[in-house]
């Protein structure tokens, strides 16, 4: 059992936009019931092919949807969103969340989705603001190991340096959405993760005003 305490993720987070807490660290906020409830709805809901190829280049993600935010955060119809959603608002992980944020204000889950990138995809660099001006952190919750490469690589603003994270079956990634990022080439198996957003705010997602 890692056992990292608060002020050193705290320390983390302030100083490189980013955090991941392994599922086998005492801080993981995300009990085995729930992960294996969180992958099995990631499993059974229905996904579709997004392409976010550069020119040419075949490159596509699978996603499965349970909270839009194109105009506003919207809860997607389906037989998993609200289970989804029930488990993401449950007060250990939430708490954990709002430690790491130094905040003590309510935070909101804005979009909830659940990405597939295989082989020889990734995602390309790219600030989450861009998506929501409000967008305070991205949550990454990995669900399954069976892959090589996709490796979260987090620019530091005002530095070409970057830090890497390789994330594990059950490891939170919390990054901050200012931050510019990628997911590298998948260069083996599939990479599915359980992605959701948090901001302070809950109305319109003020991107296009
Ligand atoms: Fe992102």
């Amino acid at each position: 059992m890692q056992k990292e305490n608060y002020s050193n993720l705290v320390k983390n987070y302030e100083k490189k936009g980013t955090i991941l807490v392994p599922f086998s660290s005492s801080n993981n906020p995300l009990s085995d019931e729930d992960f294996s409830k969180l992958k099995n709805y990631c499993t059974n809901v229905k996904k579709e092919f997004i392409e976010i190829g550069d020119a040419g280049e075949k490159n596509h993600l699978l996603v499965g949807r349970f909270i839009t935010d194109v105009k506003k955060p919207e809860i997607v119809k389906n037989k998993y969103s609200k289970k989804v959603i029930t488990i993401l608002k449950k007060k250990k992980l939430v708490n954990f969340i709002k430690k790491i944020l130094k905040t003590k204000k309510n935070i909101f889950l804005r979009r909830v989705q659940f990405n597939e990138i295989g082989k020889n995809c990734f995602v390309g660099y790219h600030l989450d603001i861009d998506s929501n001006p409000d967008y305070i952190a991205a949550c990454v919750i990995q669900l399954g190991s069976k892959f090589k490469g996709g490796i979260y690589r987090v620019y530091q603003k005002k530095s070409k340096k970057f830090y890497d994270y390789a994330p594990s079956k059950g490891s939170l990634i919390i990054s901050n959405c200012l931050y510019p990022h990628e997911v590298t080439k998948v260069k083996a198996g599939k990479r599915g993760s359980l992605v959701f957003f948090v901001s302070y705010k809950k109305g319109l997602n003020k991107r296009n005003s």
